[in-house]
This record gives structure tokens, sequence and C-alpha cells, in this order.
């Protein structure tokens, strides 16, 4: 039997996720190249993710977690009893748990993600920890409202966004993030957000490039998966994880760069590298702490207290909605 030809060129191919083949295929034909950081979390990819957490370069979650705990009693001052906690994106829900053991209070724990494994995973070993606590876990992405439970919107909430996940936007996004963000919490709310802090060139790109190779694994999954899930050709020991700090736009860039002229099959097509090119697959932006309160009163909110670690490596704002 004969099946007629394809409108569409990605109709040709069985791609489980069209979504993932036309952002390849779009990513590939811009000059630079660039692909979208969402496809870095596939089950390797997520594991890989925890290892970099977990590196001694990565400053980034120590700091953080130092402020969870030294100012948890002072960051749960003011949630109100029946108060909701909503974490965007919360994963393991590791840091969480120093704010829920200051949140005696709580109504519940709403705990958003994309991912079911990390929910089903979250929501056991809090069961356990918290055994009075009502934790109520949503399949979904923060970049769109998140409708909580009918049974709690009456309730005011507390956000929770660690990691400086928010850092992973362009400016002009985190205006939009924070705004949809508004929605997701309603007033009389206020939000807790990760942000990393601007410091010297040499720290930052350690953090993201570390010893071990960690997260040159991490980026180079990506093209992996691209092979596994959409045909590719690439061959991983042509391209280079590169980190650099931009310091005019304020952002770490992650690359993968290619070591020499190729030629690539992916999604059915052929894309051409030269040497020394590069595929732009994800940026961290770092801000002064007035420069996040910016962009935080574009979105509507009213910054108050920020909270930094003794090494003023890591920034926590808190937002007030008006
Ligand atoms: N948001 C964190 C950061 O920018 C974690 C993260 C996201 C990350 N993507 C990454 C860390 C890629 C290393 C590499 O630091």
């Amino acid at each position: 039997m004969t099946r007629p030809a394809a409108a569409h060129p990605l109709e040709a191919f069985a791609f489980a996720d069209q979504a993932f083949a036309a952002d390849v295929i779009d990513g590939l034909s811009r000059s630079p190249k660039s692909l979208s950081p969402r496809y870095f979390y596939d089950a390797l990819g997520s594991d890989l993710f925890e290892r970099i957490t977990q590196l001694p370069e990565y400053y980034l979650t120590l700091a953080e977690a130092s402020i969870l705990k030294a100012r948890a009693a002072e960051i749960a001052h003011g949630v109100p009893p029946g108060g909701v906690l909503l974490e965007f994106g919360s994963g393991s829900s590791r840091k969480t748990e120093f704010l829920l053991d200051a949140l005696p209070q709580l109504a519940a724990y709403v705990a958003a993600d994309v991912s079911e494994t990390a929910l089903d995973d979250a929501r056991r070993r809090l069961a356990t920890l918290y055994p009075s606590l009502d934790i109520r876990p949503i399949v979904a992405d923060f970049s769109h409202p998140i409708e909580c439970p009918p049974d709690l919107a009456e309730r005011p909430r507390i956000g929770f966004f660690p990691g400086s996940t928010i850092g992973n936007l362009l400016p002009a996004d985190v205006i939009r993030l924070l705004l949809v963000m508004g929605r997701s919490l309603g007033s009389n709310s206020r939000l807790i957000v990760g942000v990393d802090i601007k410091k010297d060139a040499p720290r930052l790109v350690a953090a993201y490039n570390d010893s071990a190779g960690v997260t040159a694994a991490f980026n180079l999954n990506l093209l992996t998966r691209i092979n596994r899930e959409l045909g590719g050709s690439f061959d991983l020991t042509a391209f280079q994880h590169r980190a650099l700090y931009n310091a005019q736009e304020g952002r770490i860039e992650m690359h993968l760069v290619s070591l020499k002229d190729l030629s690539v099959k992916a999604v059915g097509r052929q894309f051409h590298f030269r040497a020394g090119e590069s595929i732009h697959t994800e940026n961290s932006y770092k801000y002064a702490v007035e420069e996040f309160q910016g962009l935080a009163i574009s979105a509507g909110w009213i910054p108050r207290r920020v909270w930094l670690d003794e090494d003023r490596l890591f920034s926590l704002h808190e937002l007030i909605a008006p």
C-alpha cells in the first residue's frame, strides 16, 4: 500500500514528541544555532541534574540551603494559620523541608511539577516526614497559571520558586512569569524566589564547567536524546561542552561547540556545522539584588525582604502581592 506524501516534513516521522522534533528543526536552522533547555530533562538528564546540584563547584544549592536553614523561621513568620504553600517546579521537594519544618500552621502543601515520578517520590518521602501535612501534588508546567484544588482556593497562599530557575529565563520572560505566578497565587499572597547573584567570572564558570565533567555530560545528553528520539547522527566526540560568562548580558551561557566542519542528520534533515560553531543550549542570568527587585516591580510585585548567605553568593527574595 502506498502512503500519500506527508504534507508536512514532520508527518513523515512517527516521533513520539512532535514538539521536540519541531523545536530541534527550528533551533538548528537558526543562526546562531540554539536548542531549548526544556529537553535536558529525560530520565538520564534529570539524574545528571541531581548530581550537578551536589557538585563542590556548584555553590548555588548549598548557599540557598544555608539561607533556608538559617532563616526559615523569619520567612515563615506572617504566614497565616490555614495558609497554603505552592511550589513551582517542586522536583524532589528537598529544599521545601526547611520551610515545612517552620510552617506547622499550613493547611496544605501544593507541589507543582511536570514530572509525575518526581512528584510521587517527593509525596512519599514527605508523607513519612510530615504525617499530618496535607500534600497535594499537581502535574503542571509553571509557565501557565496553576489552578489550586477548589477546596483550597480561598486560602492565602505563599509561593516558593527556589533554585535560581528564574535565572534560566530571559529578563522579559521573567516579568511574564512573575505576572503568571501572581495569577496562580492571587491577592493577599507572597512569593519566595531564589536568585543567583553576580560575582567573579571564574567562580561562575566553574559552577557550570565542573572538574568531574557532570555538567558537560548533562549538556551533551541533549545530543544523545536527539540521536535516540529524532534519528540524529551527532558524533558526541565531535562536540564539546562550553560554559562562558557573558558580562554584558550578566549571564552564564552553555554551548555545545563543534570541533570540526561537519554535517549532521536529525529529524530527517541535514544540518551543517563549521569548526568552532556552537549550539547555544542554556542561559543562567545572575542578578544584583536591586536588579531583580526592578524586574519584580515591573511585574506588579512589591519587593520586601531579601536574605543572603554568609558569603553573599545567593539571594532569596520575598515579593508581596499588591
Ligand atoms: N537554575 C539553575 C542554574 O541556572 C540550575 C540549572 C538549570 C543548571 N540548568 C542548568 C545548572 C544547566 C547547570 C547546568 O544554575
